[in-house]
């Protein structure tokens, strides 16, 4: 792994239990009967149960298993639970975790960009509640066959779905330098975006990147150290997003949500960084707006997308406990709405 030592980052040798997970098919763990070997821990699991309000007689989807932390949480209040991830990998762990749950767990390989045709597949009566959990899991990320973490040495893959064809390799080594720094500049927020593409493009004309360390090196080179985090942390999560489509899955769950959702059914999001959270916020305002308004116009007008009322006004954040157990929390944002009686859906 990259650390820090005084102003520069030094190549340390990463060990399991320090970061990286090895061993396991593509680079992840063992996926045995209970789970064992696959490492995420849920994030605000109270919180998400405080406001899905799960029990006997609902139906909810949890359209981000992962480690099926939130999942096993919600079917031990006796709701029936609809799951789906896009990885194969972490729904096989679910399913093994969740089997003793029997008919009242049901599994889908699917982006949850695809939620409003699975839910009207598994539940076309509508569901009581959707959980949304974004991100990748801890065991992703940590596993170095899947090329997220910049810390693991792996392939440059980055794909949830290892189905998809567009790997970070690809768009590191094949990508326009101006399509780079798009990248860069709008899904990691990243002001040295010029000059790390530019540094990108020279670099692989004399030898492509093939391994995530290598490109770690290299944007370190420009951006420097100083900060708290590690200085590609920017592009690994820009190109992680351009990879899986993070945001356009997102917007178009986003929109299915209110359409899968009984009225009375609540959607809970859990974000990571400030993009997604963007996208969450202005969704939840434009859905639950009583009124629009517009200079041009006479006067407000009733807002005919209105569907849902918000619960959390302002985002809802760990507790310093939790933070202080699992550091992922540090970052988490959950926002939650319900659905209006009457509200436009199926
Ligand atoms: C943060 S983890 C969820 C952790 C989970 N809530 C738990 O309790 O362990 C996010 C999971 O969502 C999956 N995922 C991310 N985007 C997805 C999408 N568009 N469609 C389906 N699954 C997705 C990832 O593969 C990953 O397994």
């Amino acid at each position: 792994m990259l650390r820090r030592f005084g102003d520069g980052w030094t190549f340390v040798p990463t060990v399991p239990g320090l970061g990286c997970f090895f061993g396991g098919a593509a680079g992840g763990g063992s996926i045995g009967a209970g789970g064992g070997g696959y490492r995420h821990v849920p994030v605000m699991v109270r919180e998400v149960l405080e406001y899905l309000e799960p029990r006997e007689g609902k139906t909810i989807v949890d359209a981000t298993l992962g480690g099926a932390g939130h999942a096993a949480a919600i079917l031990d209040e006796g709701a029936r639970l609809i799951g789906l991830d896009r990885d194969p990998e972490a729904l096989a762990h679910a399913e093994a975790l969740l089997a003793p749950h029997g008919e009242a767990f049901v599994s889908r390989r699917a982006n949850f960009s695809d939620l409003a045709e699975v839910a009207w597949e598994l539940a076309p009566e509508g569901v009581e509640g959707v959980l949304m959990d974004l991100g990748v899991s801890s065991h992703q990320l940590d596993s170095p066959g899947r090329g997220f973490s910049l810390r693991c040495g792996g392939p440059l893959d980055m794909r949830m779905d290892p189905d998809e064809e567009l790997t970070a390799e690809v768009i590191v080594n094949e990508w326009e330098e101006g399509e780079l720094e798009r990248v860069i500049r709008e899904f990691g927020e990243e002001r040295r975006s010029k000059a790390i593409a530019r540094a990108i493009v020279r670099r692989r004309a004399g030898k492509p990147f093939r391994e995530t360390l290598d490109l770690a090196a290299c944007v370190a080179a420009v951006v420097g150290g100083g900060g708290r985090h590690h200085p590609a942390t920017r592009v690994f999560q820009a190109l992680r997003i351009a990879v899986n489509l993070e945001l356009e899955a997102l917007e178009r769950a986003l929109a299915a949500a209110p359409v899968v959702l009984k009225p009375g059914g609540r959607l809970v999001v859990i974000t990571f960084h400030s993009l997604e959270d963007r996208i969450v916020k202005q969704f939840l305002r434009r859905r639950s707006a009583a009124e629009l308004d517009r200079p041009e116009w006479p006067g407000p007008r009733p807002n005919p997308e209105r569907t849902l009322r918000v619960l959390t006004r302002r985002p809802v954040v760990a507790g310093a406990g939790e933070v202080g157990r699992n550091p992922r929390a540090r970052s988490a944002k959950l926002r939650a709405a319900e659905k209006l009686e009457g509200g436009a859906g199926r």
